[in-house]
Parts: C-alpha cells; sequence; structure tokens
C-alpha cells in the first residue's frame, strides 16, 4: 500500500539518490523535496524552500503532512531542523540538534571521543589567535588546523612549515574565511595511513554499517590540488577487509554507540565515521551526521532491502531487529562532473547535454543542477553531476561510469579521471 508522503531536504546528488531509492519502495506514496534540482524532480514534487530555511520547512511540513522526514544536509540538522519536525509530530530521519554537534563542532566532537577513549588524533583547542602562535608546531609538521563549525568541507588546513601555519592562523581567525567557524581553532596530531569512510545507520540501540565506499576528496587526478565535498567514490572500498570491519566496529563503532547512551545523545539517523587507517589502527579524523556525498550514489545502488523500512526502523528503535541485504556481487563507481573553477568560483547556468544517452551506461544523479527558463537544463552548482556505473566487477562499473562521464558535455566540466584506478 502506498501510504507515506515523504519530505525529503535537500537538493544535491546525495538526495537525488535517497530520492532514487525510496521511490522504488512498495510504501512511498510520493516525495515531496526542498528545494530538490533538475533531476529529482523527475521523482519527486520540489518546492522552492531552501534547505537552511527552517522556518519555511516547518510551514511546509504542515501543509504537506509527511509520514516521514528525511534530512539530507548538516545545516538544517545543526540549525535544528529534527527539533522543530519532530516536535510538529513528523517522524524525523536524522540527528537532532544536541546530536548534530558531532559534525557542527570539532571541539565537542574530540571531546566526545576523548572522554570516551575511541582512537583518534591527539588535540588542543584555541579561542586566541595569539595563544595559538606561540603553540605553532606543538605536534609537529605538518601541522593540522580545524575550524570548529561547519566550513562545507573546506576549513582544515594542513601547514607544512611555520610560514604556512601562520598564515592559516590568519586566515582563520583574523581573515575569518570560514566565518564564525573560525571563533575556536583545533590543532590535532598529523595522522599517517590511508583514509576510509563508514556510514552507519544508528538509533537508541544499534549501530549498523553499511556497505564500505573509498571517497577521492582532492580536485585533481593522483590527489592533487585543494580538497573538496568528494569528486568520486567506489564500493565497496579495497580497503576494508573483514579484519579492519571487525577492528572498526569494536574498537570504535561499538564504544561510540555506548557513548551516546552514557551522554544521553539520542542520535537517528546516519553517522559517517572518517577514519585514518593508521599502523597503530584505526582512529577517527571525523564524523558527520548524514549520508555521505558522493558515498550514497555509490552504496545506495547495491542496498537490497527496502530503503524506507530501514529509516522508519531508525525512526522508531527498532534497528536492532531489522534485516539489512545488501547486494555484495554488485560493484559501484561514482564519478563527479564539476563545474570548471570548483572549489574556488565557477560559472552557472551553463547548459548540460548528453543527459539521455549517459542513462543507457550509467545511473546520472544530479547535484548541482536546475532548469532555465526554456526548460533547458543548466549548472547550478559546483558538484554539477554524479554519474555511477554498476557492474559484477569493479572494472565493468568504472567502465560504465566513465561511459556516461564521456556522453555529457557542458562548458567547463572538469572530472577526475582516476576514480576507482588502482
Ligand atoms: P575533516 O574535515 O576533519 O575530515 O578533514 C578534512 C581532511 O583533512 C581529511 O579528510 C584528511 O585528509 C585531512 N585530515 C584531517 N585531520 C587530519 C589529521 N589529524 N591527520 C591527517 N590528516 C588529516
Ligand atoms: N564525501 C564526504 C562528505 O560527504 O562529507
Amino acid at each position: 500500500m502506498r501510504d507515506i508522503k515523504i519530505l525529503l531536504v535537500g537538493g544535491g546528488g546525495r538526495e537525488h539518490a535517497l530520492a532514487w531509492k525510496l521511490m522504488q519502495s512498495p510504501r512511498v506514496s510520493e516525495i515531496v523535496c526542498a528545494p530538490g534540482n533538475a533531476g529529482i524532480e523527475s521523482l519527486a514534487r520540489c518546492v522552492p524552500v531552501a534547505a537552511d530555511d527552517i522556518d519555511g520547512l516547518c510551514a511546509l511540513a504542515q501543509a504537506e503532512r509527511p509520514g516521514l522526514a528525511v534530512i539530507g544536509p548538516e545545516v538544517p540538522l545543526a540549525l535544528g531542523l529534527a527539533d522543530r519536525l519532530f516536535a510538529l509530530g513528523v517522524p524525523v530521519f536524522g540527528p537532532n540538534a544536541h546530536c548534530a554537534q558531532l559534525e557542527a563542532s570539532k571541539s565537542f566532537t574530540k571531546a566526545f571521543l576523548a572522554r570516551h577513549g575511541i582512537p583518534t588524533a591527539g588535540y588542543r583547542e584555541y579561542t586566541d589567535a595569539e595563544a595559538l602562535r606561540k603553540d605553532i608546531g606543538v605536534f609537529g609538521f605538518p601541522m593540522v588546523l580545524k575550524a570548529d563549525g561547519l566550513a562545507a568541507g573546506k576549513g582544515v588546513i594542513l601547514a607544512q612549515d611555520t610560514e604556512e601555519a601562520k598564515r592559516a592562523v590568519s586566515v582563520l581567525m583574523e581573515q575569518r574565511a570560514f566565518g564564525a567557524a573560525g571563533e575556536r581553532v583545533v590543532v590535532e596530531e598529523f595522522l599517517r595511513g590511508t583514509e576510509a569512510s563508514v556510514l552507519c545507520f544508528v538509533d537508541k540501540g544499534a549501530i549498523v554499517p553499511m556497505e564500505s565506499a573509498q571517497d577521492y576528496k582532492r580536485i585533481f587526478d593522483g590527489d592533487e590540488g585543494p580538497n573538496t565535498g568528494g569528486m568520486g567514490t567506489y564500493s565497496p572500498s579495497l580497503l576494508f577487509d573483514e579484519e579492519m570491519e571487525r577492528r572498526v566496529c569494536e574498537e570504535i563503532l561499538l564504544p561510540t554507540l555506548a557513548g551516546f547512551q552514557a551522554d544521553g545523545l539520542d542520535f537517528h539517523g546516519v553517522l559517517f565515521v572518517g577514519l585514518m587507517l593508521t599502523a597503530e589502527g584505526p582512529k577517527v579524523i571525523e564524523f558527520n551526521n548524514r549520508f555521505g556525498d558522493p558515498e550514497t550514489q555509490s552504496v545506495l545502488p547495491r542496498l537490497k532491502t527496502d530503503l524506507l523500512d530501514i529509516l522508519l526502523a531508525v525512526c522508531e528503535d527498532r534497528l536492532a531487529e531489522t534485516e539489512i541485504e545488501w547486494d555484495r556481487t554488485l560493484r559501484a563507481v561514482c564519478v563527479v562532473m564539476a563545474a570548471g573553477g570548483y572549489p574556488g568560483d565557477y560559472s552557472k547556468g551553463d547548459v548540460i547535454e548528453g543527459l539521455d544517452a549517459a542513462a543507457e551506461d550509467a545511473l546520472v544523479f544530479h547535484a548541482g543542477t536546475k532548469r532555465d527558463g526554456d526548460g533547458r537544463i543548466v549548472t547550478a552548482g559546483g558538484r554539477v553531476l554524479g554519474v555511477t556505473g554498476l557492474g559484477a566487477t569493479h572494472e565493468e562499473a568504472r567502465e560504465k561510469a566513465y561511459a556516461g562521464v564521456s556522453k555529457i558535455r557542458f562548458y567547463g566540466a572538469q572530472f577526475r579521471k582516476d576514480i576507482g584506478k588502482f
């Protein structure tokens, strides 16, 4: 029976993948998406309310009376959207504002990790630029400096020497390149190893990892250039063998759930654990409290269980009894196509061609796209599309993704050519 209307908040590739998966559920009657994008439009009714317009989203929820709200991005979570919707009687997938500090505040997270003895880099925190300057090099170099608040994945500076560190202090704390996030700066020990992320469903009684995914954060091939929101992913991650999975579970995930319970953190949603796999074992680099983007675009196509059932189970604290099945024979590779200039300034409004042809090879998830006055699909953001290839082998999935990418054209398009290449 199609009896559940969903309010989906967000308008990126992650939300397109969520809408695509949720529409496969026999129980979903309709998705209302705020604000959505030109791809989500084909699956959902898009409403022009911004993902950070909390009052607007609450008014929308009151008018639409959804049976479930799914909050994609971190900003509305940090602004307390989950709390507000919950107070209106809407079941919400996504943590409350108190828990959302796990992503919105590095300092909150470091204190949580330290309190519960969960492996992470040693750290100190500063609210005074002078005090921080005196401590340059406390943990040696490269020196890791992090703005405390949300900075769209860009608030971390790795300074190679004293000069760079001084500049970083000035950029973060004086020029306030990341706004108020620079009021407090966390300095960390530099961790050596390989990065991996694990996305987990979490409710009061359980933490259940999804299939693994590997992200590519830098803009250029060979992991060169500045950090981005993510330029591609593949799933499963080859770094994540059974032994590593067991260690992460025992040393990080279960202690985290126990920590949530001990601290009264009532978390319902996705906990995204960013890890460094070091010689001493896995250590937490960061927590996010939402699905990853573009991890979701390569992980959800491998999910066999009805996603709606899982989301409702989380909302109702039934996750421990819910069976989650993955298609472990299927591999996925997602290549992000970004606007020229991203992650710096980029152009917008450029016509995108070849979307239908690409869809013959791959799943084309829209991110920064919209329809212009003439009904054409044009670019409207830094990351424009996520093109996911699927296959029985990793190589086949990779070929399909790049076959899709090769058919898409827009002015200045850039993408990495080494996603999933070993
Ligand atoms: P974050 O936003 O905290 O995930 O940091 C962004 C990126 O900076 C990470 O994905 C890592 O590549 C790098 N990074 C952050 N913290 C550390 C650390 N303590 N040691 C080494 N690299 C780090
Ligand atoms: N791809 C990294 C993130 O979603 O934060």
